[in-house]
This record gives C-alpha cells, structure tokens and sequence, in this order.
C-alpha cells in the first residue's frame, strides 16, 4: 500500500531506511552533545513532561543535509498528503530520559477537537526518527492507528480509543521512521533502560497551519540567514515560517 494511502487510511506509515545510517549516526551524535552538555534543554525547550522533554533543533551542521529536511522519498508524497506548498514546522528532539514514566493519550493537534476536523485531510504530519534501536524498554511510542478519524463533538476518552482501535507500538532496529497525522492518538511508553531515548522529530504542514504545541518558544524552525542563504532555491520555501525567512516591513532592518 502506498505511503499516502496508509497516512489516509492508518493516519500512520512506517517508513524503514528513510535516511542513510551514516547521516543519521551524524544526527545522533548531534543530538547526544546538545543533550549531554545541556544546551538542548537550555536553549530550545518547548515542554517537559514525566522525564521527557521536548527541545527545538537548530537547522546547523548535519541538520542543513537536504536528504534530511527534504527527503527524496518523503518529497514525493508530501505534496499530495498537505498541498504543494506545504512547510516544515518544527526539528525538534524528544529525549525520554532513563525512567520517564507514561506519557498520557493525546494528539498533537489541535488542542481542541471539533466534529468536523475528522472529514479533513491532513494538515499537518510528524515524522519521527528514533536515534536508537528502540524495543519494549526503552520508551517506544504507542499509536492507534485510524482514530485521526476519531472526531466527534468531543475529545473521545482513552478507554473509547483503546476500545476502538489497535495499539501499535514503534519498535525497530535504529534506522526506521515513522509519519503520522497529527490527529492520530498516541503516548510515550516508560522509558525502563538505564539511557536516554533520543527521537528526532520533523513537522511538515500545511502552509496556513500554526501549530499550538509551540506557542512558548519564537519559533519551530531556527536557521541562521547565512544557512539559509545556502539552502538551494528550490528547497528554500520549506523555511518560510523560520524567523530568518519573514519580511521585514515597513523599513525595519533585520
Ligand atoms: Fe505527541
């Protein structure tokens, strides 16, 4: 089945070897040093939950590689699945820190449910990339694949949603990913290893879609002008909601 089909039907598609392990094992050690040293947390903190902490990436080094940021594999498909003008969102980092407890159920977005949104296509995707091999331990993510169809005039409860669809748990050898809609209800299992559980996490959206879960930091796209001068032209209006890419109006000086 198609990766578009499973995202419209499954709101989830696993997508093994979506990145090359070396540029990956690149990201990894990235990450591992802005966790390790601090920084992450410091300087790019969106939220912190039960031991596990969401932090914004800077697009630097390894991060400004275009088979990250726009995917070969992944650009054939995001056009169909959020219009062809869609954007990348956010790079963040999950880490579940050795002994994060459960996350509670959720969605990504939006933070209010609405009847009509389940009628909806997508309108915004999270691919997440564990940074580990990740099995029953370590904190995999569980999803309910097809309960992005869950809407009603209310948020269904945990009990509806576990009653209603199966759970999926993403485990894998370090190398796979795996899209899902932004509707589609998920958790963070405990992390129960002695390490850290590093997740890369890319947002694509829809060009008009402002997502809630950032509404505490600047921005979900950090790229300094001088990076994002480099980024080829035809990839560079993936960058418009970064901070470097705005206007600025009426005379103002960047
Ligand atoms: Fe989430």
């Amino acid at each position: 089945m198609s990766i578009v089909r499973k995202i419209e039907r499954d709101g989830l598609a696993v997508l093994p070897g979506l990145f090359p392990l070396p540029l990956l094992r690149r990201l990894r050690a990235e990450v591992l040093r802005r966790h390790e040293s601090g920084e992450l947390r410091e300087r790019g903190l969106v939220r912190d939950i039960a031991g596990r902490y969401t932090s914004i990436l800077p697009f630097e080094g390894p991060f400004l590689d275009a088979r990250l940021y726009a995917n070969p594999a992944l650009a054939k498909v995001l056009p169909s699945l959020l219009g062809p003008d869609y954007r990348l969102s956010s790079l963040e980092a999950v880490i579940a820190e050795s002994g994060a407890a459960a996350q509670y159920q959720h969605i990504d977005g939006p933070l209010r449910w609405g009847a009509g949104l389940s009628g909806l296509p997508p309108y915004a995707l999270a691919l997440a990339t564990p940074l580990c091999d990740v099995d029953e331990e370590n904190g995999p993510t569980a999803l309910w694949p097809g309960s992005h169809r869950a809407a009603g005039p209310r948020l269904p409860s945990e009990r509806a949603i576990t009653r209603r669809y199966p759970q999926r748990r993403m485990t894998g050898r370090f190398g796979f990913s795996y899209l899902y809609d932004y509707r589609t209800f998920h958790r963070g299992t405990p992390n129960n290893s002695g390490e850290a559980r590093p997740l890369l996490m890319l947002v694509f959206a829809r060009s008009w879609y402002r997502d809630p879960n950032l509404q505490d930091v600047s921005a979900g796209v950090a790229i300094r002008e001088r990076d994002l001068k480099k980024i080829p032209k035809r990839h560079r209006d993936l960058f418009l909601l970064a901070p470097a890419a705005r206007r600025p109006l009426w005379g103002a000086k960047k």
